[in-house]
């Protein structure tokens, strides 16, 4: 049996624009990923988030679900294109539910749904943006920040720049990769803006979440590729510094303003680690490179060996346990919290109702056992949230992707406990396994 430490948060985690759907009520203006499922090809058959998981009106009862689940905590995102309208009230009826069922809310302020006007006038290549946020953010920690004892500022910037801007793969689907370090640039500075404020205003504990992609294979090329994915942001948050190779690297496509970085560089709480996979790459003369890692010709990214997920992505809990290792070591005296990790299978409804995902049940069990044995080995990790509590959105995939402990049947909006769901209450209520 291993047993985790008093108070560990057991959690599950959720996006607005891939649950709450009221995409127009209430006053909600458009965001990127409003214009961007809307527009032919961007999303795999044409889905939408208009309608998702309708968590706007049935907020109710996945709380109830995740009361009965035993969560501690329940890690979700406030939607910026709701704030400064009525539809904003929705996060108090929210938080109240939540506190009520004695369930933590941390709350994510961005979760990529940038209001459209924003993107119209640059998104985050727009260093304006970053003051636009910050004012979002002190506004919603005025409405909820009696009730909201942790914040998150960004989810996974890494993903909104590169991806965002990069590869266009995601909204607002720009394929540029001077854009793509200058978003990530403005990102940080929008993340450094936010906790002054917040901290001025009295937040309790303030995070922000990476996703972190250990790097296997070739040395030199892993080396670049940490450096593109993951240095790029740890360093200047938690050091003040970029690092003198992703600097020079950055600087062949443009430049930032290092006079941001002390702004960067604010103290933070805790650091929300989002992980999936690792990426396996090689030296490969010709390669043509990777639009999300911009500069990387003659680096291939190789498909995992071994088990995937219906992602496709490998299956290495030990790179978990690695990674928070490293990162305790790295980058000391910063508290780690996983907030995202999980995997989509293809799962089927049995015809007794139930949906026996022992694949997912297995994926969970393991990455469990590699952030306990993180924590053997002096990494400060303080909880653990699944991803997701319902299955959803999936980005570009649109609804073909389940990464949910709760199943959706997107026609009813019936919610069904999968297998992996019974598995997790008995876990919490353990503490352990
Ligand atoms: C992460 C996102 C989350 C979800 C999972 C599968 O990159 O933060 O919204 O899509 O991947």
């Amino acid at each position: 049996m291993i047993t985790f430490p008093e108070g560990f948060l057991w959690g599950a985690a959720t996006a607005s624009y891939q649950i709450e759907g009221a995409a127009s009520e209430d006053g909600r203006v458009p965001s990127i990923w409003d214009t961007f499922s809307h527009t032919p090809g961007k999303v795999r058959d044409g889905h939408t988030g208009d309608v998702a998981c309708d968590h706007y009106h049935r907020y109710a009862e996945d709380v109830q679900i995740m009361a009965d689940l035993g969560l501690k905590a329940y890690r979700f995102s406030i939607a910026w294109p709701r704030f400064g309208t009525p539809g904003f009230d929705f996060y108090d009826r929210l938080v109240d539910a939540l506190l009520e069922a004695g369930i933590a809310p941390v709350a994510t302020l961005y979760h990529w749904d940038l209001p459209q006007s924003l993107q119209d006038a640059g998104g985050w290549t727009n260093r304006d943006t970053a003051y636009r946020f910050a004012e979002y953010a002190a506004g919603a920690h005025a409405r909820l920040g009696d009730r909201i004892a942790t914040w998150t500022t960004l989810n996974e910037p890494w993903v909104s720049a590169f991806v965002g801007y990069g590869s266009g793969r995601h909204a607002p689907g720009v394929r540029d990769h001077a854009a793509a370090f200058t978003a990530a640039h403005h990102l940080m500075l929008a993340h450094g803006l936010a906790v002054s404020a917040l901290r001025a205003a009295g937040a309790g504990s303030i995070s922000i979440t990476l996703n972190l992609a250990p790097m296997l294979g070739d040395p030199e090329p892993a080396r670049l590729m940490d450096g593109l994915a993951n240095r790029i942001f740890l360093d200047p948050l938690l050091r003040g510094a970029y690092p003198d190779d992703v600097l020079a690297h950055l600087r062949r496509f443009t430049d930032v303003n290092l006079d941001d970085l002390p702004t960067i560089n604010q103290p933070i709480d805790v650091l929300g680690v989002n992980y999936y996979s690792p990426k396996h790459v090689r030296a490969e003369p010709g390669a043509p490179g990777d639009a999300e890692h911009p500069g990387t010709e003659g680096i291939a990214i190789v498909p995992p060996e071994g088990p995937v997920t219906e992602m496709g992505w490998g299956v290495h809990p030990e790179c978990l346990e690695s990674l928070l290792v490293r990162l305790s070591r790295e980058y000391p005296g910063t508290p780690l919290m996983i907030t995202e990790n999980g995997a989509a299978y293809d799962d089927k409804v049995d015809e007794d109702g139930r949906v026996r995902d022992a694949d997912r049940v297995a994926f969970l069990d393991g990455h469990v056992r590699a952030a306990h044995a993180a924590i053997g080995q002096g990494a400060d990790l303080r909880g653990y949230f699944v991803w997701s509590l319902l299955d959803n959105f999936e980005w570009a995939h649109g609804y073909h992707k389940r990464f949910g402990l709760v199943r959706v049947d997107y026609d009813t909006q019936r919610r069904i406990l999968k297998d992996s769901a019974h598995w997790y209450r008995d876990l919490i209520a353990a503490n352990g396994l």
